[in-house]
């Protein structure tokens, strides 16, 4: 569309605040989804909830697709200007608002990097879990787009768990809150959980408040070598049975781990010729002793798989070292090939199924792909890499696969994203989940938001034109 006719408005509302340099687009046109780059038209930085609320009024009577940005570490290009337009960029609503410290919860604008709100709870002795690998980068607004998980998940819960009451403008310009500052509320709809995960074409949220919990004072890591991928995949029902909840459980395929090994430069972990995956496993809680015994358990049931010497992490620093080397896998994969990431999630017991299900199809389709991911949820970010397959097979075949693979995921009770959501990546598949009066139902919801079309469009179910 042209939005030339438009730019005047946009100048006038933002001054320095709005842009239109190519560079500047690129940037704001990518995320962290393959190579996928759609530039907006134009990218206007807000401060406050009043000029959000212009803009959106703007865009709604002129039919201009407005689409609000984050930190741009996206996976399924739900933040991807795709039909160009206004690009929305929360960096500047950048506030922690209050910690009430009272009520255990917080209030923060979006464009707060995740990692940071927790670092301010954590000084009240508070706790946010939801910590997706990027959360040094991340906002929080991106997280409750899309609903986001993270290694603590298995424990404590996701974003959505997480979320009391939001401030949202609408795609007209009213702004409205959609719940209360409550722990319990069973007034009406529940638009406060409809909103996270609906990957910004709703509403634009503009203030959060969060649950927190007291924050947990001890925690134990081991990564334990296995010398077959699928009992580590086994491994992981067997250790909940034994009435177990680790905070973390987290698989890593060798090749995964060989990969960030690669990527960071950092050799210190030995893997051995016969280590095919790896489980990393995490404790906390607030007793020292009962976590030692939980330990101990962990390592009963482990001696029923073939597995090899457990590294027990004996400082922060290793814990550190072995988090840190987690949550470099989806770069380090990334730097090796350009790939295709899926986010499959099936009840925890199926998992061992899902992997077998991956390497058949990939040996079927001549694919090569990285595993890894939150085991203890069932949730496989199954990387499919490019390598050197051809234009076609990459764009025809790979799909195919795809489908096939999303296929297996249902029928094991799953579903085809986890914490990532569907975006522009994983639109084709939609009707994989859901037939089509459930499309339709959801297509209706966005259409009383949003009666235009103007929010965010492109994403979720309507294909990219
Ligand atoms: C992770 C991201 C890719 O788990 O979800 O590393
Ligand atoms: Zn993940």
């Amino acid at each position: 569309m042209d939005l030339d006719t438009h730019l005047p408005f946009f100048n006038d509302l933002f001054a320095n605040r709005c842009t239109t340099n190519s560079e500047d687009l690129n940037r704001y046109g990518r995320d962290e989804t393959e190579d996928l780059c759609f530039p907006p038209h134009v990218v206007v930085k807000p401060e406050t909830v009043e000029e959000i609320s212009a803009v959106l009024r703007y865009c709604h009577e002129h039919r201009i697709p407005v689409t609000p940005g984050g930190a741009r570490t996206g996976l399924s290009g739900g933040a991807l200007p795709v039909h160009g337009g206004v690009l929305l960029s929360m960096e500047r609503l950048n506030r922690i608002i209050e910690i009430d410290e009272r009520n255990h919860q917080v209030t923060t604008e979006p464009g707060v990097i995740t990692q940071v709100l927790q670092e301010a709870v954590r000084e009240k002795g508070l706790f946010y879990p939801p910590d997706p690998a990027s959360k040094g980068s991340c906002f929080i607004g991106g997280n409750i787009a899309e609903n986001s998980g993270g290694p603590k998940a298995v424990k404590y819960g996701v974003t959505r768990d997480y979320v009391l009451n939001l401030e949202v403008v609408l795609p007209g310009g009213e702004v409205i809150w959609t719940g209360a500052n409550v722990l319990k509320n069973a007034t009406g709809y529940d638009l406060t959980h409809l909103m996270v995960g609906s990957e910004g074409t709703l509403g634009v949220v503009t203030k959060i408040v969060l649950k927190l919990i007291p924050h947990p004072t001890h925690d134990l890591l081991m990564l334990v070598p296995f010398r077959e991928a699928r009992a580590a995949c086994e491994a992981v029902a067997a250790i909940f049975q034994a009435g177990i909840t680790p905070s973390g459980l987290e698989f890593m395929e060798r090749d995964a781990l060989i990969a960030t090994r690669e990527f960071t430069g950092d050799d210190t972990l030995k893997i051995e010729a016969d280590h095919a995956a790896h489980l990393l496993i995490e404790v906390d809680g607030h007793d020292p002793d009962g976590l030692m015994e939980e330990c101990e358990k962990i390592v009963g049931v482990l001696e029923r798989f073939p597995t090899d010497e457990i590294l027990f992490a004996d400082s922060t620093a290793q814990k550190e070292g072995l988090w840190s080397l987690r949550r470099k896998v989806s770069e380090a994969v990334k730097a090796r090939s350009i790939y295709k990431e899926e986010d499959t999630v099936v009840p925890r017991y199926q998992l061992p199924e899902l992997l077998d299900h991956v390497k058949r199809i990939g040996a079927e389709y001549g694919f090569e792909s990285i595993c890894y991911g939150h085991a203890g949820d069932g949730n496989l970010h199954v990387n499919i890499l490019r390598g050197d397959l051809s234009d076609q097979q990459w764009r025809e075949e790979i799909p195919s696969a795809i489908r096939e693979l999303f296929t297996e995921v249902r029928k094991l009770g799953g579903t085809i994203s986890g914490e990532h959501g569907i975006g522009v990546v994983q639109q084709p598949y939609m009707d994989v989940m859901f037939p089509e009066v459930t499309l339709d139902l959801m297509r209706s919801i966005k259409k009383v938001f949003d009666p235009r079309g103007v929010l965010n469009p492109g994403k979720i179910f309507d294909p990219v034109v």
